[in-house]
């Protein structure tokens, strides 16, 4: 079951507690057991109850309408997601709160209060009706973390148009596919941004894609570069591309929100499932808000003075919820950084949350890795005594990275919560409370308030190690995948009738707590990113010297896998350094550089069954340099031996 390096024995073993510091529990956002015995009492009344705590044009009539799979919350509301994250902020002491820090990774920092991040969403979501963007009309956001991502997300949210953001690090190939499938309208990018010193020609990489696309009417570029000394150039095309700086200027700064359904599309989010075609994840509007509103204020115990930093990118679901929604529906102050955790130096997250005063720090185990490789030093040099709660998504957190980031970055004073949730969820799902939950190194304890798991078989039985299982629809789930209702069916509802299936294994301790252990499916993580192995394949075999390709995650000590991938040429031939060099590339050019292979090997045949079906678990433990397992299925054995030999060669 357990693939990624976290041996259930280890998790079995673990007996540190941690219980919330007395100092925390004052004042905090939670600070008894009430919130569980409500929800658990009466389900539907607890989501209710904070969706009353957004701002709606209408209220909605009936809180679930349930027809498995699909789910409608808060039915008949009416409401507006810039509205809630915005306006209705301005009626107070908010109106000059900062809402949004934001430091580029050279260096310049740019500061929005409330009623300055609400006026430009305002001129932006006029210049984007002025470009024929209107409610129901999808556009493509593809930007480096810069304050315009928040902005043109909320400006989308503003006239009704749902977004799709996609990843600044994905190949004009990955944005091409993303753009066709929702055939969005209007493309909204930059010159480029800013990565390690280097800029990301993301204009560049747009022109590549809107080649292969005819949906885009309309291109807004931002000028990142030109923002300061390296200009980049943008390419611009007259007639399709518009800089945003001269769109702003133009437009009105009074624009009325949309009034949107409680179900109407919010977003789409592209995630990678077991085939090789992303998913485009839907989310729609008053759930959403709602339980990714009310997740922010309890796991993150936000209060009024906090200074909140996600690390992560608004590419990925995190970003969307915990840097852009959740925070700034609550009012928030949130930092937002555009660069690499290792630039110039290895201590510049440190050094952005003692100039900041970041009160909150939310980031994935990845990085924590990273710095625990770095060294101490790094953040013993800076002043961290305002942190005073860390949390970690993306992947299981290893016991002794959750200690390391216990011990050096929260200085035993910080609580950590280890948050379990996936782009589907929406929001955070299985999570420690902070001022109440006892907290384990590597379990994200229980589930939130309002949320129904439990670990089950194939066949569906009740067990305590198996599949994780959500068994009530919550608000934030996902409808559907977009354009395709079937794949939403067979991919998470038919495991079980009724019940949703994450895709996780999971195992539940003597005392009820919940430990994470990774995929179960054909998905990998690297550096904390959802990976298809058929999705790298499929890149291989496009290669014209490949005929048939096999991938797997190999376990490595930071970025938690790797991808290792088994290559068969045509006429089985053996290839060279250069090819692997190549091969490399070529998969980078097709996806992405989170997608390149970590190490290529030649295969003149690959492991597999009578039935002709690739034996992956095999080759892990080829990859992984374990004794091989079960063998007798396979049509040849000596095919995985030579393999065996070949690797350990290779390898050294
Ligand atoms: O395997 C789980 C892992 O990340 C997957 C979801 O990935 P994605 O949709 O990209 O969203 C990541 C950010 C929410 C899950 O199926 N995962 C996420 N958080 C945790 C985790 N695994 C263990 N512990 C976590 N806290």
């Amino acid at each position: 079951m357990n693939e990624k390096g976290q041996g259930l024995d280890v998790l079995l073993t673990e007996t540190r507690r941690f219980a919330p510091p007395e100092h925390f529990k004052e004042g905090a956002v939670v600070s008894d057991r009430g919130l569980y015995e409500s929800a658990s009492a009466d389900r539907l009344a607890f989501w209710e109850s904070w969706a009353e705590k957004l701002d709606w044009f209408e209220r909605w009539h009936t809180v679930l309408e349930w027809d498995p799979p699909h789910a409608k919350w808060f039915v008949g509301g009416k409401l507006n997601v810039s509205h809630n994250c915005l306006d209705r902020h301005l009626n107070g002491p908010r109106r000059n709160k900062l809402a949004l820090i934001w430091e580029g990774e050279p260096g310049d920092v740019r500061e929005y209060t409330y009623e300055g991040l609400h006026r430009e969403v305002c001129q932006f979501a006029n210049a984007l009706k002025g470009l024929g963007v209107g409610k129901g009309d999808r556009v493509a956001i593809y930007l480096p973390m810069i304050p315009e991502a928040a902005i043109a997300m909320l400006a989308c949210t503003r006239i009704g148009a749902p977004h799709s953001v996609v990843f600044g690090g994905f190949s004009p190939e990955s944005l091409a596919d993303r753009i066709n499938d929702v055939g969005a309208k209007a493309l909204i990018t930059a010159d480029g941004g800013y990565r390690r010193g280097g800029i990301i020609p993301l204009k560049e990489n747009a022109d590549k894609a809107l080649e292969s696309c005819t949906t885009i009417e309309n291109v807004v570029v931002v000028a990142r570069g030109a923002d300061l000394t390296a200009k980049v150039d943008a390419h611009m095309r007259e007639g399709r591309d518009h800089w945003y700086h001269e769109l702003i200027a133009d437009a009105s700064a009074d624009c009325a929100p949309e009034v949107m359904d409680a179900e109407d599309l919010l977003y789409i989010l592209y995630t990678s499932g077991t085939t090789g075609k992303p998913k485009g994840v839907v989310h729609t509007t008053g759930g959403y808000l709602t339980q990714v509103a009310a997740t922010m204020q309890c796991v993150f115990d936000l209060r009024e003075d906090d200074i909140y930093w996600c690390t992560a990118d608004v590419g990925w679901v995190t970003g969307h919820s915990y840097i852009v929604y959740g925070p700034l529906a609550n009012g928030a102050t949130v930092l937002m950084y555009e660069g690499g955790p290792d630039w110039p130096e290895k201590d510049r997250f440190w050094d952005l949350c003692e100039k900041y005063g970041v009160t909150i720090f939310y980031t994935a185990p990845t990085a924590i890795r990273a710095f625990m490789k770095w060294g101490e030093e790094w953040p013993d040099k800076h002043d961290l005594s305002k942190l005073r709660l860390l949390g970690s998504v993306g992947e299981p957190i290893n016991p002794e990275a959750w200690m390391w980031y216990h011990r050096v970055v929260g200085k035993e004073r910080c609580p950590i919560v280890d948050t379990w949730w996936q782009t589907e969820t929406g929001a955070i799902m299985i999570t420690p409370l902070p001022a109440v939950t006892e907290t384990r190194p590597g379990s994200a304890t229980h589930p939130f308030p309002g949320i129904s798991v439990t670990l089950l078989d194939d066949a569906g039985a009740e067990v305590e190690a198996g599949f994780l299982a959500i068994t009530e629809p919550w608000p934030s789930m996902l409808r559907t995948i977009y354009g395709d209702d079937e794949r939403y069916r067979e991919t998470y509802w038919s495991k079980w009738d009724g019940i949703y299936f994450p895709g996780d294994g999971a195992k539940r301790d003597d005392d009820g707590y919940l430990w994470l252990l990774g995929r179960v499916d054909d998905v990998l993580s690297v550096a904390g990113h959802r990976i298809g192995t058929m999705e790298v394949e499929s890149a291989l075999v496009d290669h014209p010297a490949v005929v048939e390709a096999a991938v797997v995650g190999k376990s490595h000590d930071v970025k938690g896998e790797v991808i290792a991938a088994f290559v068969t040429l045509k006429g089985g031939k053996d290839g060279d350094d250069d090819l692997v060099v190549e091969l490399k590339k070529h998969v980078v050019e097709k996806i992405g550089a989170i997608a390149r292979p970590e190490t290529v090997i030649f295969a003149a045949d690959l492991p597999k069954t009578r039935s002709g079906k690739i034996m992956r678990r095999l080759l892990k433990d080829v990859a992984e340099g374990k004794a091989l397992g079960d063998m007798t299925t396979l049509a040849d054995p000596a095919v995985v031996e030579q393999l065996k030999a070949q690797y350990e060669a290779k390898e050294g």
